[in-house]
């Protein structure tokens, strides 16, 4: 089962690599790996396809940052003090040419943002004169520029988070024209303003947009980690993605290790002997997820201690279903239940703790259900059954749906009985009926809405806004690998800037 949470945060988060985590990051890798229950690598053509979405976020943090205004003073010769400030300084008319990225083994990814350019617009105010300082003169300014911008975010392990430090930013100006509106002025005074502007203009943008960059990256951390929470949480039931160990970068790719504890009813699923070892991903896919079955069998126990596995169907959905043609001949007290009755109703729920062991052939699950067939108005239960289900399921993703088949290699009928007589069924014939109807009609119909119910999951994080291509579920000896290409659609990061920068 594809049951994890991180694909769009962790797309996200690495396209501004900042990466989320709680504390305890182990120093040592080898020994964090054995805590660590999810794992997701991010290869080289996937940091591609996020920096092309770069330039968008560059923008947003050029647009959105705020200039101070700034004040001056000089004395001069013949003049006497000067007094002149910068305001109500803008961005107009922002391009940005191009921007390439690295990732640089063991240290971080380097980014370089060239070309970008701009006409900044703003009021100087000046005063000069000896008696002046009252007397306040402004003139509009405007000023083309060219920049080159680099960041070198690199990523640590903090208390708290681990994150990317952004402060490695930097600014090249290869232009800076100022044109002062009307002309009115002195030259001297001209010369000064250029003087001040230029020097000025550079401190001011390049200090508010490297504070600028550091900020919009916050805003994604949190961003991320509140989708991640949101996700994972499913009513009382929550997952602790935590780091386990710093993020990891080669040339080829940056991976993350997370906990993927589950957390219910005031305890905390351990994780402690993972078999996680990175020559178990490849690097030719975009990204890829590792998931133990550590992290799938506490969720899968949580979710039946909380009463998720149940299902209950009547009336028309209920006979529709039992129009699946058996071999077995069906029984007339079903048929009269199903037939004759007003309102019949079958429930099933698991009545043991279900658990899955993966191995390279499939995943296998184990689980016991119950059900019960009540037929009548009075409600009295009819047919009340117990058994054992031992089955292969397969996952996959296509056409924005997740699909699960399962193929039973055994099911046990533990016990049957009608409630009337209050004795077991023992007739073979009709324990068969109840075997087949398991295998041909209860399994695939479980499966359905478990497959609606796990689609409904991954769409509430936005799995479905993404292009996703030719993702596969691999399973191995205890773990799943689910591996995929994917598109990260352009109007996502507009709407996500939009909605936080406003
Ligand atoms: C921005 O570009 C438009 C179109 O090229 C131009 O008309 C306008 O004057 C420019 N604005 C500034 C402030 O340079
Ligand atoms: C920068 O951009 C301008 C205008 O878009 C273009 O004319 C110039 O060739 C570019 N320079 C470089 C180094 O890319
Ligand atoms: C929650 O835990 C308590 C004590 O550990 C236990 O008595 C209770 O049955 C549990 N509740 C559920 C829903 O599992
Ligand atoms: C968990 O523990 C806290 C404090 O010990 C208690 O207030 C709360 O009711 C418990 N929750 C559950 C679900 O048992
Ligand atoms: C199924 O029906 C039983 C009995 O009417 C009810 O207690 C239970 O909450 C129902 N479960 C679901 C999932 O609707
Ligand atoms: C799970 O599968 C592995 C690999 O096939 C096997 O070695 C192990 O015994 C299985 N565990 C259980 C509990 O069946």
């Amino acid at each position: 089962m594809t049951r994890d949470g991180f694909p769009l945060l962790l797309l996200l988060l690495v396209f501004l690599s900042v990466f989320e985590a709680s504390h305890g990051c182990l120093q040592d890798s080898v020994s964090a790996y054995r805590f660590t229950g999810a794992v997701c690598r991010l290869t080289y053509p996937a940091a591609v396809v996020l920096n092309e979405k770069t330039t968008k976020v560059i923008e947003a943090a050029f647009q959105h940052a705020r200039y101070p205004s700034v004040k001056r003073e000089k004395s001069l010769l013949f003049i006497g003090r000067v007094v002149y400030g910068l305001d109500n300084l803008e961005i107009h008319n922002l391009s940005i040419g191009r921007s390439v990225f690295e990732l640089r083994a063991g240290e971080g990814i380097a980014m370089e943002i060239s070309n970008v350019s701009a006409v900044f617009k703003g009021t100087i105010q000046y005063g000069y004169g000896s008696w002046l300082v009252n007397v306040a003169h402004s003139i509009d300014f405007e000023i083309e520029s060219e920049i080159d911008l680099g960041i070198n975010p690199k990523l640590y392990c903090g208390e708290e988070k681990v994150a990317a430090d952004t402060s490695d930013c930097y600014l090249n100006f290869h232009k800076l024209h100022l044109h002062l509106q009307g002309d009115r002025e002195p030259n001297w005074l001209k010369k000064l303003f250029t003087d001040f502007i230029t020097f000025t203009v550079k401190l001011v943008i390049k200090g508010q947009i490297c504070k600028e960059i550091n900020k919009v990256a916050n805003i994604l951390a949190d961003f991320i980690q509140d989708t991640a929470e949101e996700f994972l949480s499913d009513g009382d039931i929550t997952v602790d993605i935590g780091v386990t160990a710093a993020p990891v970068i080669t040339a080829n790719y940056i991976e993350s290790y997370h906990k993927g504890v589950t957390k219910y009813n005031n305890t905390s699923a351990v994780i402690s002997d993972s078999v996680f070892h990175p020559r178990q991903l490849t690097e030719n896919k975009m990204l890829y997820f590792w998931v133990s079955d550590q992290v799938f069998n506490p969720m899968i126990a949580a979710a039946h201690q909380d009463g998720h596995f149940q299902l209950n169907i009547s009336g028309a959905e209920l006979t529709e279903l039992f129009k699946t043609s058996l071999s077995s001949a069906t029984p007339e007290f079903i048929r009269e239940c199903l037939l004759e009755s007003g309102s019949p109703e079958l429930r099933v729920w698991s009545s043991s703790v279900p658990f899955l062991n993966t191995s390279t052939w499939g995943t296998t699950v184990w689980a016991q259900a119950s059900g019960q067939l009540n037929c009548g108005s009075q409600g009295t239960p009819t047919l009340l059954f117990q058994m054992d289900v031992v089955m292969d399921v397969t996952a996959s993703y296509a056409d924005k749906k997740l699909s699960l088949k399962g193929n039973p290699s055994e099911i046990f009928v533990l016990q049957a009985k009608l409630l009337l007589q209050n004795q077991p069924l023992v007739d073979e014939e009709q324990l068969g009926f109840i075997r087949e109807a398991v295998e041909k009609i209860g399994i695939p119909k479980v499966l359905s809405v478990l497959e609606i119910e796990l689609t409904r999951l991954l769409d509430k994080q936005g799995t479905n806004l993404f292009d996703i291509f030719n993702p596969e579920v691999l399973p191995q000896d205890g773990f799943v690998v689910i591996q995929m290409d994917f598109g990260f659609p352009h109007h996502l990061l507009v709407e996500f800037l939009k909605k936080t920068l406003q």
